[in-house]
């Protein structure tokens, strides 16, 4: 069963890997990419999303979406995770192709409504495209199959603060709308993702598996993984990102529950998700436990199939 998915994305290291995982996969049809601030500024987000696809031989549309998030100022680019261009030290280089005309939110909107019941979107930057598309058209609630979510913390500690996961942090106002709007959602968030760790001689593997997509995630990871480090965690990287994107075609590997969802929107908590059994808003699906052994395996493997 092919699974065919929108990733929304701020590229960025985790995201670049996840999106070559998803190309990797022959269980996933990329339908497109919508880029989003986040780890780089939107207009560096589309450059490298167009880059990614392009490197992978994947003929997909990109379209932009936003610059800054729905009710608070731009928060500066994660540039000190993910490098100034959004690729570790690598330069940046200018794509072949551009984005589409129509913006992010007008291309998830019609590719759900032109695919009905078809369409996964796999969300890996903050939210606020996804919500710009429920408000441009509630009925994408209805038409999108699933969503899925690289976000929150809900029975563990946040990582941009010590509330928050970085997605929900930076557009938390979007987040709430998301989590509000009855589509069916599956938020995969560091409950599961902090389990799912790579030191460098996970991308050893990964390079050996595949010269040339392989050796520029070995290469990316380089820079993500000293960041790491500069934080004290030497055991390697989260697979944030392709978590989500695993989660979305390969669901066996997590186990989840049902839980209702609020977003703090401001203060020290900024971006907290809550699990709030009084709320009247619909339940999310929350990822709390994962085989995180076969999904690094799965990751690892995957690059096998490329050249
Ligand atoms: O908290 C991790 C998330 O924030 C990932 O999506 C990473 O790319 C950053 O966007
Ligand atoms: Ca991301």
């Amino acid at each position: 069963m092919t699974t065919r998915m929108i990733i929304d994305t701020d590229p960025g290291i985790d995201d670049a890997m996840a999106i070559h995982y998803a190309a990797a996969d022959p269980a996933i049809e990329i339908l497109g990419l919508t880029t989003v601030f986040g780890n780089v500024f939107v207009e560096q987000a589309t450059r490298n999303a167009l880059r990614l696809l392009e490197m992978a031989g994947i003929d997909a549309p990109v379209a932009e979406g936003a610059a800054k998030p729905l009710a608070m100022p731009l928060s500066p680019p994660s540039h000190r995770v993910h490098g100034d261009e959004g690729f570790g030290d690598i330069p940046a280089a200018e794509p072949r192709g551009k984005a589409v005309a129509q913006s992010a939110a007008e291309f998830l909107v019609q590719t759900c409504a032109d695919n009905p019941g078809e369409v996964v979107i796999c969300a890996i930057g903050p939210l606020t495209n996804l919500a710009l598309a429920l408000r441009l058209d509630p009925s994408i609630a209805q038409t999108v199959k699933k969503v899925v979510i690289m976000g929150g913390a809900v029975e563990t500690a946040g990582n941009i603060t010590p509330h928050a996961e970085a997605n929900i942090y930076h557009d938390p106002h979007a987040a709430a709308e998301v989590f509000a709007a009855g589509w069916p959602v599956v938020l995969v968030g560091l409950d599961v993702t902090h389990e799912i760790t790579c030191p460098a001689s996970d991308f050893d593997l990964v390079r050996e598996n595949a010269p040339r997509i392989g050796g520029f995630i070995k290469d990316i990871s380089e820079f993500y993984l000293r960041f790491y480090e500069s934080v004290g965690k030497f055991g390697g990287c989260s697979l944030h990102d392709p978590a989500a994107v695993i989660a979305a075609a390969h669901p066996q590997y997590f186990t989840t529950k049902n839980v209702q969802l609020t977003v703090v929107a401001s203060g020290e908590a900024q971006g907290q998700t809550v699990a709030s059994p009084a709320a009247d808003s619909p339940a999310v699906e929350v990822c709390l436990g994962v085989e995180a052994a076969a999904v690094k395996a799965l990751f690892i493997n995957q690059f096998k199939l490329l050249d």
